[in-house]
Formats: C-alpha cells, structure tokens, sequence
C-alpha cells in the first residue's frame, strides 16, 4: 500500500471549489510539509480567493502551486501527475438543476476527465514498476451519496448497486465505474468516497443553504421545490474534507467509503432553522414546481468509516449557525459568486417558477 502520508506531493483536481478549497486549507494548514498543487478550470463555481488565505501564508504559500486547466485536458495532467505522489479529484460540475438543463459538460467532466486522470495514473505506475520513479501514485476518486439513488427506507451500504437518478448523478456514477475497472482491469491504487449533502462556508450560492440564506438576507423568496419534504442528510464542509483525508491516508486500495453527514432533515426542516438564525419569517418561502426526477431522501450507512477511524465533528445546530454567520459576514464573496451568468441561470430556474409559485404552508 502506498497511502500518502506527511511530506507527500498532492494533486488536487477542483481544489478552487468549495470542498476542494476547504481541503486544501486544512491539509496546508497541519504544516506537515505536505505540498499541493491544484489544477482547476475555473469554471463559474471555481473561484482562487478560496485560496486566499493559503496565498497570503508564505509558509502555506512555499508549498502551494495552483495551474488553471482541464482535466480532461491530457497534455495538462500528464506533467502533474508525473510528480504527484496522488491525485486527489474533487473536479466536477456539481450542481443536480444545472445537470437537467444541460448536462453535456458533466459527463466531460465526470467522465471523459476522469478518464484522463486514470489514464495518466496508469502512466505514473507503469513507471514507478519500472523504477523510474519512487512511489506508487494513488487516486482518491471524490464521489456522491446520489450514485446510489432515491432510499426510501433504511441506508445504503457500499455494496448496494448505483441507481443514479439525474445527470449529474449517472456522470459521477460513470466516473466512478471507470475508478473501479482500472482498479480490476491494470492494478491501479485508486479509492472511492460517496459523500453526503455538504455545506459551510464558500459553498456557491446556487445550492440550497447558500442560496436560502442570501435570498433571505436580500428578503427576495426562497424557492421550495414540491412539499419540501425530501430528505437530506448534511455534512460540514471541514468534516467531508476531513474524512477524505483520512481516508487517502489509511484505505487499502480499491475500497470505497460512505461518508454519512450528522444530522437527516427535511428541507423545511433545514429551512426553518436558518430563517430563525437570520431572524427572518416563513413567508419568505414559496412552494415552487418540484425539480424533475427529484430524489426524495438520501442516507447512508457510515460503519466502514468509522471503523477506518473516522468520525464528524461538527454537529448541525453549530455548524448552520457558523455558516450562516459566515456568509452574513462575507457578502462581497458571495455577491461576487452571483456574478458571470448567474442572472440567466437563475431566470431560466426560477422565473417560470416562482410567477407560478403559491405562499408555502408553514404546517406541513
Ligand atoms: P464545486 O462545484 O464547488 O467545485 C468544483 C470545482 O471543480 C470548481 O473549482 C471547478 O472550477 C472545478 N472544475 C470543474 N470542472 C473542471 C475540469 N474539467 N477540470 C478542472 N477543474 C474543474 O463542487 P463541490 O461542492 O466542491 O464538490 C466537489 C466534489 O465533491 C465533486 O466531485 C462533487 O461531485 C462531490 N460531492 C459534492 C457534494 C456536495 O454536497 N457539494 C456532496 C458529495 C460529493
Ligand atoms: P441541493 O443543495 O441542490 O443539493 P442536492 O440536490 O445535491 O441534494 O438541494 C438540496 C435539496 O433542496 C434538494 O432536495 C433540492 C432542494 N432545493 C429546493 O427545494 N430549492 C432550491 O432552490 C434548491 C437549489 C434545492
């Protein structure tokens, strides 16, 4: 086994987003000597001031390199993948409405980038069985709770079949299948996570926390798809970021681990706790048209991570208050975040939408 452990050289693919950028920060930030270098393309929800506080501290700064590119871009990777002890791939388009209105770039991404990775990683490992180079690279493949589906009852385990249901889930699904075969087929050291619905602090304002609490803050509606009783089960940020890297630092190769959140709520539920944190009424929400296919629970069975040694930190109640208290305090950030073709997204979202929206019932 070749898990990376303090020292090592980390690519990180999509690190400038939100779990990326929270993950970067938190491994630079144990000064360990570990040294990251972050590909990312940048697209709308990749943003470098996420790094900010890793580009101002010279000693975080001395380890750090950040290259704006593609991962399916071959002729980007091959070079960092060369040096990189393992690839760690947060790259994705990760928001599941955007995947129904045009999915093409998610199966770019999901796929045919990921592909690229496993093809320089097979490159990589070619040449350390040769002695060309020290280390066996690893590839930590960042996937989601939604390859397994809608789960009504019960929780899913690592073993359960991908049912994925939208777009955005068969891209990560697809990606995934391609880990695991290159895994069977060449030998490659490649491991799995399938997080859970994550928020905190830096999380592009077009997902539902984000979104909720700066229309909120503006006092604009808050777009409550069908009864608003769909279940989620969320995750802070710095507790995903965590266990990936735990889990690179002590998986066997070929394993895939469940990352569960802290806390299953439906979306009222979730909403009901952040108007009173802003102090803000339920008549700002509005019953909306449901999304198409919508999943209506995801929860999954944690007990092989925890057995890995993993376990959250931050409970909801806290962690929704920090966040919250964050964006109140970081509204240049995420107004900035509301810029490129933010207006046309959300007109094409929820104009329809919310002109045929009715006053949400607080009592269901
Ligand atoms: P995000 O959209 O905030 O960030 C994605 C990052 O990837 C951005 O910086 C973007 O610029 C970059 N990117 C996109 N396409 C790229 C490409 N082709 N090449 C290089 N960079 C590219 O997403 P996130 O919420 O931080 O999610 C990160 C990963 O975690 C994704 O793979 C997502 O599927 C997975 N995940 C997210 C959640 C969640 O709730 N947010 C839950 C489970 C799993
Ligand atoms: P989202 O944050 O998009 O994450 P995911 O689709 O990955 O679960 O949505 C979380 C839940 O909130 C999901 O059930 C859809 C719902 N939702 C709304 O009701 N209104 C919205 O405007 C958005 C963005 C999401």
């Amino acid at each position: 086994m070749t898990a990376p452990g303090p020292g090592a050289h980390l690519l990180v693919s999509g690190g400038a987003g939100f779990i990326g950028s929270c993950f970067v920060r938190d491994v630079l930030g144990r000064h360990d000597g570990t040294r990251i270098t972050v590909l990312d393309k940048l697209t709308y929800a990749g943003n470098r001031i996420n790094l900010g506080d890793v580009e101002v501290d010279a000693e975080m700064a001395s380890r750090f390199t950040f290259v704006h590119g593609d991962i399916a871009d071959a002729s980007a990777v091959a070079p960092l993948a060369a040096t990189a002890d393992a690839i760690v791939n947060f790259a994705a388009e990760s928001h599941v409405d955007r995947s129904i209105l045009e999915p093409a770039a998610f199966l770019r991404t999901g796929v045919d980038g990921v592909h690229v990775l496993l093809e320089a990683l097979r490159v990589e490992t070619e040449r350390a069985q040769r002695g060309e180079r020290a280390s066996i690279p690893r590839l930590l493949q960042v996937s989601t709770d939604e390859v397994y589906g809608s789960v009504a009852e019960g929780r899913s385990v690592e073993a359960d079949p991908l049912a994925p249901r939208s777009p955005y889930a068969a891209a990560k699904a697809a990606g995934e299948l391609l880990v695991r075969a290159y895994h069977v087929t060449y030998g490659l050291d490649v491991v799995i996570t399938r997080g859970s619905n994550t928020y905190g602090p830096f999380h592009h304002p077009e997902k539902l926390i984000p979104l909720f609490v700066t229309n909120a803050l503006d006092d604009l509606p808050l777009p409550l798809y069908g009864d608003g009783l769909q279940r989620r089960d969320w995750l802070h940020v710095s507790d995903h970021a965590g266990a990936i890297g735990h889990v690179l630092a002590h998986s066997a190769a070929g394993e895939v681990y469940n990352v569960p959140g802290s806390t299953e709520l439906t979306n009222r539920e979730v909403v009901e706790r952040l108007l009173a944190l802003l102090d803000k009424p339920w008549s700002l929400v509005r019953t909306v048209a449901d999304r198409p296919g919508h999943d209506r629970r995801y929860a999954m069975d944690g007990r092989r991570l925890v057995e890995l040694g993993w376990r959250n930190r931050v409970g909801f109640d806290e962690g929704l208050a920090t966040t919250v208290a964050w964006y109140r305090d970081h509204e240049p950030w995420w107004r900035a975040a509301r810029g490129g073709d933010w207006d046309a997204y959300y007109a094409r979202q929820y104009a329809e939408r919310l002109a045929m929206s009715s006053a949400a019932d607080p009592n269901r």
